[in-house]
């Protein structure tokens, strides 16, 4: 996510907006930029990469100004440039905006603002909002931000400086976070709490359609329909360290409860929600192209590679589509036959994994098409690509992978969707009910992560079990190793993951009265081979955990339930407990959660 930060008050306001902007570089950034009033004019400086680039550009050419906004930049439209960096502003640098969040509808503004005369000089959604607010604006900022609010659709928070009101500052909220702050005779607002704490203590979280307007004399707020609402500052205790992880105590635990946002930025960006339908311009391959396909062949690591099986399932059921899911340090050995009329689609959170890097070139080099899934605008993999598709999951500083997994099985559930339609398999009829059934899947995961408290009291009960079995058929089978790839790297517990039907061919052997089951039980075509798979583990005396669809009938030990949707659905939702089965299992051992041993967030190295 972007950060932002503004001030206004009698001090400079670089250094105290430079503070800021350091205090969020843990939300993950690749540009930085400020934009300052100073005698009526609009200053702008910005710089590609890390802050200390912006703080060089600022000692080259210094700016002056006591109001002001600053900006750290996450890229979700435009690579990472100076020139897509914020602040953006309209053509005469009469009005600056810093912008977090996702302008849905940014291509159709741009298109009509260019019919009115206005020359775009970035790739980014946030150019277009500076643009808009000045081709509305006729004296009044704060009706023309209104106006502008009206215009647009999707998440935003933004904060605006205007040349005409030298002393105001004025920031937005909707659906994207924003936070203003009471100083004595000066005003702040960030995206975010850490960014204030040097500066006060004092704040108030705008609610969604809020506008803030900023001035010496204080914070006036305007509520959705532009009437002044009265608003009582919140008094923060948290440390900087809490305050980073939005008052969770783990940035794992965070980025969890982040996934039904996630979900909603990524499905928004692919899919019409008002014509359920998918946007074909953000998906690689034309129908021609999809039907020219032998086969589809997904290369990852870890936690990403549990994507690739999924998504090879997911291909061969919807878009019956030979297909192939490869962990990347087997495939860039391995004599793999590639032909260019594959489809080599490789799976990144970080886009800078050394094994999938070299795979992805493989594949290049033998004249297969490749597609990139990956979360960072601007990595490796998303520059090498021939197509890439984003997932809009945010930065994930937890090592363990959550929101960015998640967010890469919608992206291929999308994809196996679209490769369905073009080769005939899916009607639209079809195709219209799957994808409504995809975009309730924000709120029923909300509904999942709801019910934390029978999971964090198993975890609690059952944390020094020394080894626990994951096992699965189908769809489940690949998120069984997710659930023990979870529970291994966080909490250091022993588990292994098994196809359930395999158990007996030797495994079965190490169930003991005690141990403790996974048994993931939601595809309906497999339940009765889950239940005799779940009835040999328990005649051995294990405690089988059951993870199945609401109404389905499954005897266990423990049970968590998820909302009935599709099996081809179900694994994003299946998730969601294993994580937070792994979580308090890790925290009741006492470990490092965000950062485990041994283990980094990008194996940038064999
Ligand atoms: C995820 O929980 C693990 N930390 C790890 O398996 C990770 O998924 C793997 O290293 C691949 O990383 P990538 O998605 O950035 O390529």
């Amino acid at each position: 996510m972007c950060g932002i930060v503004g001030y206004i008050g009698p001090r400079q306001a670089v250094p105290i907006l430079m503070e800021g902007l350091a205090r969020l570089e843990y939300r993950g950034y690749d540009s930085a930029g400020l934009a300052l009033i100073h005698g009526g004019q609009v200053s702008v400086r910005k710089a590609k990469g890390r802050l200390d680039n912006l703080r060089s550009c600022l000692q080259d050419d210094p700016v002056q100004g006591t109001c002001g906004v600053g900006h750290t930049r996450w890229a979700t439209h435009g690579e990472p440039s100076q020139i897509n960096s914020h602040p953006h502003t309209d053509v005469q640098g009469s009005i600056a905006v810093v912008h977090n969040g996702i302008i849905e509808n940014y291509e159709s503004l741009k298109e009509y603002l260019a019919q009115c005369g206005v020359t775009f000089r970035s790739q980014t959604d946030t150019e277009v909002v500076a643009h808009l607010i000045h081709h509305l604006y006729q004296g009044d900022p704060v009706a023309a931000i209104r106006q502008a609010m009206h215009r647009m659709q999707g998440s935003y928070a933004l904060a605006i400086v205007c040349g005409d009101t030298p002393d105001t500052l004025f920031c937005v909220r909707k659906d994207s976070p924003l936070v203003v702050g009471w100083g004595d005779g000066e005003q702040f607002l960030a995206s975010d709490i850490p960014a204030m704490l040097p500066f006060t203590r004092d704040v108030y979280p705008l609610e969604d359609g809020e506008i803030a307007v900023l001035t010496t004399a204080g914070i006036r707020v305007l509520d959705a329909f532009g009437q002044p609402k009265d608003v009582t500052p919140q008094r923060v205790d948290w440390d900087v360290a809490a305050a980073e992880k939005g008052g969770y105590p783990h940035f794992m635990l965070k980025e969890i409860y982040e996934q039904p946002k996630a979900f909603r930025d990524t499905l928004h960006a692919y899919v019409d929600a008002q014509t359920l339908t998918i946007r074909q311009e953000r998906m690689p391959l034309d129908a021609q192209a999809i039907r020219a396909l032998s086969r589809v062949k997904l290369v990852a690591c870890g936690t990403a590679y549990h994507a690739g099986m999924v998504g090879k399932a997911l291909l061969e059921r919807l878009a019956g589509l030979p297909a192939e899911a490869d962990i990347a340090s087997e495939f860039r050995y391995r004599d793999v036959q590639i032909t260019p009329d594959d489809l080599c689609v490789v799976i990144s959170q970080s886009g800078e994994t050394a094994d999938t890097l070299a795979a992805m070139r493989k594949a290049k080099q033998a004249g297969a098409r490749v597609v990139a899934v990956t979360n960072v605008v601007g990595s490796t993999v998303s520059r090498e690509a021939d197509d890439v598709l984003y997932t809009l999951a945010g930065p994930e500083i937890a090592v363990a992978s959550t929101k960015a997994y998640t967010t890469q099985l919608l992206v291929l559930s999308l994809l196996a969707l679209h490769m369905a339609q073009a080769r005939g398999n899916i009607d639209e009829t079809q195709a219209r009910a799957l994808l409504a059934d995809l975009l309730r899947i924000p709120e029923q995961a909300e509904q999942v992560l709801a019910n934390r408290e029978r999971i964090q009291r198993f975890a609690s009960l059952h944390y020094d079990q020394h080894n626990v079995y994951y096992i699965g058929r189908g769809l489940d089978w690949a998120l069984a190793l997710e659930g023990s790839l979870k529970l291994k790297e966080i909490s250091y517990t022993f588990s292994e993951a098994y196809a359930a039907g395999e158990l007996k061919h030797g495994t079965i052997a190490l169930i003991e009265p005690g141990t403790v089951v996974v048994a993931l039980c939601t595809q309906p075509a497999l339940l009765d081979k889950m239940r005799s798979n779940i009835e040999e583990v328990r005649a051995r005396g294990a405690r089988v955990l059951c993870v199945a669809q609401q109404g389905l009938p499954m005897d266990a030990f423990e049970r968590w339930d998820i909302p009935q949707v599709p099996p081809e659905w179900a694994p994003v939702l299946t998730v969601l407990p294993l994580q937070l089965y792994a979580y308090y299992v890790a925290v009741a051992k006492g470990c490092d959660v965000d950062k485990p041993r041994n283990l980094a967030k990008s194996v940038t190295v064999e």
